[in-house]
């Protein structure tokens, strides 16, 4: 039997939590005192939208603390960096941009210097910032980051160095502060974690095993964002399909009651996996008028080899048929993916199979990485005879079909309407928007539009880039 899942996954104790709110006071107590004015907190977030939801979470509980926010890191008291170690690239850029801030420091002693996130909770990197950059005073990894109010105090009220980077199953904090970037475009966690060890993934070390957060909470969340005026709200999790796995709860279910809510806003979410992602789902998003039409299903590969290796659960014919059928049941639907050139012992034959199941799929857009060596995973430990700079020659020729793929479908979308979200200026003066398809649009139009939704005609397709005209 499946139990409720309100009683699946842990929950960090109220009791917790609110020991970090005194914390947190403390915090605001001393820094009034030490200084004249507002301390000020420069936060900078890399990678995926699940670190920026916790950079959101981050940027609250400094408010919390008395910092005020800023974006130039000059005139910081506060510099944290949220890391990510999805890619080396990410971690290489993490190094560089501490290794520069060794100068500020000296020049201001009392500045404090925080690195958290996904690359801080693998220990060589840890071990790697304690060894070669002496200077930085707090560093822990993502299942600690409610605890950041009790490290901060340590820190400012003793001057000891603060690492905390203790390896746990992970559990869900509930009630931090937020501040959220945007006005109308929020971001909603739903599950945290992944179960599914894909051999060249970081993210089950890094993030923990799945847990889901409760219904009512998320459903609460959603209808106080409604409430204070967001248009734009994306359900976030590693593995949004596989919400309440084990429980009496599923993602369709979740999507069906947060779409009754009252209101007018759209709903995206974020990322599907194919093993979990059902017929149900789809017709789920089908029915559901405020569920944006648009599914980011990565595939990674198109070759059943490849597939296996990667330990991905699903072969190119089942995600070619979930295509079909979404595209069966939502003909207007815009897809996306993630893809990977050069996994370990992929040869040029089975990547022309990841180019023929691109030249298939219909992909608005597509996010193609070449594959990055990541240590303890299964991957890392495979043969990888191909060069760096094969690989790019593969990777520039994919990209080529996508655009061609991209063109396709954008081209097919001049002289229809669609309902646009207005974000932006551009800086061609213009205001830029997106397509529930998650497709960029801009068109002449009056800034008061900012934040709400406008119809909006195609006049012309610059394949990554609509024009329009209001309506
Ligand atoms: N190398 C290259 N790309 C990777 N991704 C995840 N791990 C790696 C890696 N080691 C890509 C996958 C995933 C996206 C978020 O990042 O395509 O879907
Ligand atoms: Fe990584 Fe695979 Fe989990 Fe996605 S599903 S986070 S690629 S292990």
């Amino acid at each position: 039997m499946s139990q409720p899942i309100e009683k699946a996954t842990g929950i960090v104790p109220g009791k917790d939590i609110e020991k970090q709110r005194e914390y947190s006071t403390l915090v605001a107590e001393l820094v009034s005192m030490r200084y004249s004015e507002k301390p000020k907190a420069f936060v900078h977030t890399y990678g995926c939208q699940g670190n920026v939801a916790d950079g959101e979470r981050i940027e609250g509980m400094l408010v919390s603390m008395g910092y005020e926010l800023i974006s130039d890191v000059d005139q910081a008291d506060l510099i944290l960096f949220n890391t990510c170690a999805i890619r080396e690239h990410a971690e290489d850029r993490l190094y560089g941009n501490v290794g520069a801030l060794k100068v500020l420091k000296k020049s201001k002693p009392g500045l404090k210097i925080v690195l958290c996130g996904c690359m801080m909770q693998q220990k060589h990197a840890a071990e790697k910032i304690k060894k070669s950059y002496p200077f930085v005073d707090i560093v822990f990894g993502t299942h600690a980051l409610y605890r950041f109010p009790e490290m901060l105090y340590i820190n400012l009220s003793s001057g000891k160095k603060v690492f905390d980077i203790t390896d746990e199953p992970g559990k869900i904090a509930e009630d931090l502060p937020i501040h959220r970037d945007s006005k109308f475009k929020a971001w909603l966690p739903i599950m945290y974690g992944c179960n599914n060890f894909c051999s060249y993934c970081v993210v089950p070390y890094v993030r923990g095993r799945e847990r889901s957060r409760a219904p009512q909470v998320i459903i609460d969340e959603m209808k106080e964002l409604v409430k204070q005026g967001y248009k734009d709200i994306t359900l976030l999790g590693q593995n949004v399909n596989s919400y309440g796995k084990g429980t009496d709860y599923n993602f369709s279910r979740l999507l069906k009651e947060l779409n009754s809510i009252e209101g007018d806003f759209l709903i995206r979410f974020m990322t599907s996996h194919p093993k979990d992602c059902t017929f149900e789902l789809l017709d789920t998003m089908s029915q559901c008028d405020k569920v944006a039409g648009h599914l980011h299903l990565p595939f990674q590969s198109g070759n059943n080899r490849v597939l296996k290796e990667m330990n991905r659960g699903y072969t190119r014919e089942k995600y070619l048929e979930l295509l079909e059928y979404a595209y069966k049941v939502m003909p207007d639907l815009s897809v996306t993916a993630d893809v990977i050139v050069g996994f370990p012992g992929e040869t040029y034959e089975e990547f022309l199979d990841t180019v023929s199941l691109v030249r298939q799929a219909g992909f608005t857009s597509m996010y193609t990485f070449i594959y990055s060596s990541r240590p303890g995973t299964k991957a890392a430990e495979m043969p990888d005879p191909v060069s760096r700079d094969e690989k790019g020659k593969w990777f520039s020729e994919l990209l080529k079909v996508q655009e061609d793929v991209a063109d396709k479908r954008t081209s097919a979308m001049v002289g229809r309407t669609f309902r646009v979200l207005c974000e932006s200026v551009n800086k061609n003066g213009l205001i830029e928007g997106r397509t529930q398809g998650n497709i960029i649009i801009e068109f002449p139009a009056d800034e008061n539009l900012i934040g709400s939704f406008a119809n909006v005609k195609v006049t012309e397709s610059l394949i990554w880039i609509l024009k329009g005209e209001l309506q």
